[in-house]
């Protein structure tokens, strides 16, 4: 029995929340922004009121504590032993693999990612005078796998950074040991760096589908390869700004502190002090929150699924679903189908962000009654005749 709710969230509605702001004074349920709608698990907002009331916010480094809470949480829960010394901390995830971007290769040289992908991914390469290569991903009855041919062909066009996100997001796939060490001969043949966005890795919804970080694989693989990881997703805490990389070789380390060099700012001391209390303590908390999100994944799913015109795949973790409307808009002789949903009181994320027209991303973090209601608005939408 969990002692944590999840059938109800603070009201966001005029708050500061980007997600929320969108559909101010409209009856728009929002599920595009990926954060949720629940309060961060109680030891970390303990730990948060106990720094505040210390009262004195100097600048600060990470401590031997929270080390130690994020070296022991990895080896807990993902089987990767790290040492502190690898890690890198960092504002967020997104500075991350910009760096990583601009720390690998040259101007001009190419940054691969497979699509559909988070948005970021598509415009970090320009940011860092580096050439976007990409190959979309294939869905296989009811399954997104990669293009191994093409991903071959793509790579051997002097790309130097494969930038990967597992779990992934959009289309919620845990990658499994055989798919990573495809990935990492890959990497070995054609002697890329492989920068691996793990952001969403405490959010495996599926209890078969073990998280594997990349680097883990063996120590080849681990000295090309930078890891990203942060606890914004699991916990629910990404306004707090904390994130790190994780790079065992010690010169691919060196290399991705000079791009850092000037321009990243230290952590801030809250994102640390909540790091420390999510890593060691949060546990109890994400594994009931699982227990809701696959709930909600299995909800999503079966009513998409019975509705005409549009698909969607398992999700095996994240709490986003990867929706294909193509047979809706056709269907309605519709441009696109962000418009069509908001008119019908649901803010989704547009596919053709990530890289994927006709596609919309339906975020379900958040209490199952907004989520039924929001499923038994898109069933009314659909059901319509046009
Ligand atoms: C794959 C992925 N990476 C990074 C981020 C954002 O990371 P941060 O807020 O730490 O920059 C997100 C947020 O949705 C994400 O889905």
């Amino acid at each position: 029995m969990s002692s944590f709710d999840f059938t109800t969230a603070p009201d966001r509605s005029a708050s500061d929340s980007i997600k929320w702001r969108r559909y101010a004074g409209r009856d728009i349920l929002p599920m595009w922004v990926a954060d949720m709608d629940f309060a961060a698990p109680p030891p970390v907002l303990d730990a948060l009121r106990r720094r505040i009331d210390h009262g004195v916010f100097g600048y600060a480094d990470p401590w031997p504590s929270v080390l130690e809470a994020v070296v022991e949480g990895i080896a807990r829960d993902h089987d990767w032993h790290i040492h502190p010394d690898w890690l890198v901390w960092l504002p967020g995830v997104v500075t991350g693999f910009n760096l990583a971007a601009r720390a690998v290769g040259r101007p001009g040289s190419g940054v691969f990612t497979a699509t559909p992908v988070y948005p970021p991914f598509l415009h970090a390469p320009a940011h860092s005078e580096r050439r976007l290569v990409s190959v979309p991903l294939l869905r296989q009855q009811d399954r997104w796998e990669w293009d191994w041919p093409a991903t071959e062909a793509a790579v051997a066009d002097d790309v130097s950074l494969f930038m990967l996100c597992n779990p992934h997001n959009p289309v919620g796939r845990v990658f499994q040991r055989d798919e990573l060490t495809r990935i990492a001969a890959l990497a070995e043949r054609h002697d890329l760096i492989i920068c691996s966005d793990e952001i969403h890795c405490g959010l495996v919804l599926d209890p078969n589908t073990p998280h594997i970080p990349i680097a883990s694989l063996d120590e080849t693989v681990a000295r090309r390869t930078i890891t990203l990881m942060a606890p914004s997703k699991t916990w629910n805490i990404p306004a707090l700004y904390c994130a790190f990389a994780i790079i065992p070789d010690h010169g691919l380390r060196n290399r991705y502190k000079r791009a850092m060099a000037g321009i990243v700012p230290h952590v801030n001391v809250l994102g640390l002090t909540a790091t420390e209390a999510a890593y060691r303590d949060g546990d109890p908390w994400r594994q009931a929150l699982l227990t809701t999100l696959r709930a909600n994944a299995r909800k999503t799913i079966d009513a998409i699924q019975a509705l005409p015109g549009v698909r969607t795949t398992p999700v095996e973790a994240t709490y986003l679903a990867w929706i294909d409307c193509a047979g809706l808009l056709q269907e309605r002789g519709l441009d696109g189908p962000c418009a069509f949903f908001e008119a019908a009181g649901v803010g989704l994320s547009d596919g053709r962000d990530f890289g994927q027209p006709g596609f919309v991303r339906l975020n379900f973090g958040c209490p199952p009654a907004r989520l039924e209601e929001a499923l038994r608005r898109i069933r009314h939408a659909v059901m319509e005749t046009g």
